[in-house]
């Protein structure tokens, strides 16, 4: 059975009080729409189409695809009117519709409803509601059987009592919505063409409708204020938590834990309370990170410890490998095992070798730095000359005094030492001890300012 999926995405959503159309909104540090076509793309289908109105030019620019088809609606008319323009580009033997500003709906669910339906009937998502309010009332004949849906706008007392709503998701054969979506009408109270009415249509032509309902409420859940996408995004989170707690992590507190992008975890790894993860992040077994810290398209290896406060960007953390307190480490920096980074050191395209120590006040930019060496406190690299970037190579078991500033391009070899205090722009041979620092000279007798009295 082939598929293709229409995504509705040309609404205004007057209610954010936004320049930005409503499907571009975040959740979780995607888009809406993103998080819409990420799920359809996991349906397989032929295709993708994206029906697009507001904002039409941005939304296509931002999630441009080889494998979407983007349709524009001029004009709002309606849901009915949104599919027909998707029509044309229809092939395939099932329609599947989806809203752009539906982000949280789960794929297994889709499946669920695309298998109920079948080649032949359609397939209805319905939800019961404690308040239906505003959800179009799915309406059933005396066997039970689904006969139409009615708008809240449109229904009579006894349907505006019907509990079970319409969440819009619908899965349809294709053959047949071309002809159903030239019989659509507009009138009714709102005078827009509703999608909702191919129900009635199809069931007056003697189709089934098949119906399903979503394992959890917020999945069919859209956004139209900024409310409303906040408690999208809540439960976006939790949802995420749930998962990797079920792979082994411990979450301290799943209320106060953001994942913004795709995470892989092992076993017995510990998150502490605010902690957001973003984009790629690679988290092995025994991974211990400590509150407050951001992590963002790293690779943390088994035994990894990550403490308060520290910002971990485009990094690879070696097995057993610490950094922090408030360490930041940015693109390009690379762990090897064991290796210490401590309090205030900020790393940049730098190499730390197994062992390797930094741990207090350093800044380590284009730097090479072999295994067991030890970095003083308040040791910078001096990698740019205001114009390039040169490379510092620090040998094995190297020792820098504290307060170096090792200005590059600058060679200390492996057992290499050097003075407190220098600023080394030579090279250090094998062995050798830098020294680059004004000579103490002490004087006897100093006397100390005497304090002036003011007449
Ligand atoms: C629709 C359903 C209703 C259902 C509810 C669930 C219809 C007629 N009604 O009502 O039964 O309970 O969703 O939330 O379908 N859109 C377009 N172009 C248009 C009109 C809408 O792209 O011309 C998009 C909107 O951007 C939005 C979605 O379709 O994402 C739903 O439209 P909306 O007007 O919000 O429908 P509801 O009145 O909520
Ligand atoms: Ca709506």
């Amino acid at each position: 059975m082939s598929l293709e999926i229409v995504i509705l995405a040309a609404g205004q959503g007057t209610r954010m009080r936004s320049s930005l159309p409503k499907v571009l909104h975040p959740v979780a540090g995607n888009s809406m729409l993103g998080h819409v076509i990420h799920s359809a793309r996991q349906l397989d289908p032929q295709r993708i189409h994206v029906v697009i109105g507001h904002g039409a030019d941005l939304v296509r620019e931002r999630l441009a695809a080889d494998d979407l088809n983007f349709v524009l609606q001029d004009q709002q008319l309606g849901t009915g009117h949104a599919v027909a323009q998707a029509v044309p580009f229809i092939s395939a033997d099932t329609v599947l519709i989806l809203y752009g500003d539906v982000p949280l709906i789960e794929v297994e669910t889709l499946r669920r409803l695309l298998e109920q339906a079948g080649p032949e009937q359609l397939g209805l998502l319905t939800v019961e509601l404690d308040n239906p309010t505003g959800y179009g009332r799915i309406v059933r004949d005396a066997a039970g059987k689904v006969a139409a849906i009615v708008e809240q706008k449109d229904a009579s007392a006894a349907e505006l009592t019907i509990t079970e709503g319409n969440t819009g998701i619908l899965a349809v054969p294709a053959k047949r919505l071309g002809e159903w979506m030239s019989r659509l009408s507009n009138n009714n109270a709102q005078g827009e063409y509703y999608l909702t009415d191919v129900i009635a249509m199809a069931v007056g032509d003697g189709l089934a409708v098949a119906t399903e309902q979503p394992q959890d409420a917020m999945e069919v859940q859209g956004a139209n204020d900024r409310q409303q996408l906040a408690e999208l995004e809540r439960n976006y989170q939790l949802r995420a938590g749930r998962r990797l707690m079920a792979q082994g992590v411990t979450l301290r507190d799943p209320a106060r834990f953001d994942v913004r992008g795709e995470v892989t975890v092992g076993r017995d790894v510990l998150i502490d309370i605010n902690v957001i993860l973003e984009g790629r992040v690679v988290i092995e077994d025994d991974v211990v990170i400590g509150p407050n810290c951001v992590i963002r398209n790293s690779t943390l290896r088994k035994g990894v410890t990550i403490k308060a406060n520290s910002h971990i960007d485009g990094a690879i953390m070696g097995e057993g490998s610490d950094a922090g307190p408030f360490a930041r480490l940015r693109p390009g920096s690379v762990l090897d095992a064991r290796a210490h980074v401590g309090n205030f050191v900020e790393l940049k395209n730098a190499h730390l070798g197994e062992d390797a120590k930094c741990g207090h006040l350093t800044y380590l930019g284009d730097a090479e730095v072999g295994a067991r060496t030890n970095i003083g406190a308040g040791t910078i690299t001096c990698n740019y000359d205001g114009v390039n970037k040169h490379k510092t190579v620090l040998g094995e078991d190297v020792f820098i005094g504290s307060n170096n500033s090792l200005v590059a391009p600058v060679d200390i070899s492996s057992g290499a030492s050097t003075a407190a205090g220098s600023t080394i722009n030579q090279n250090v041979g094998e062995g050798q001890l830098g020294v680059a620092r004004a000579r103490q000279r002490n004087i006897d007798g100093w006397k100390r300012p005497v304090k002036i009295n003011k007449p």
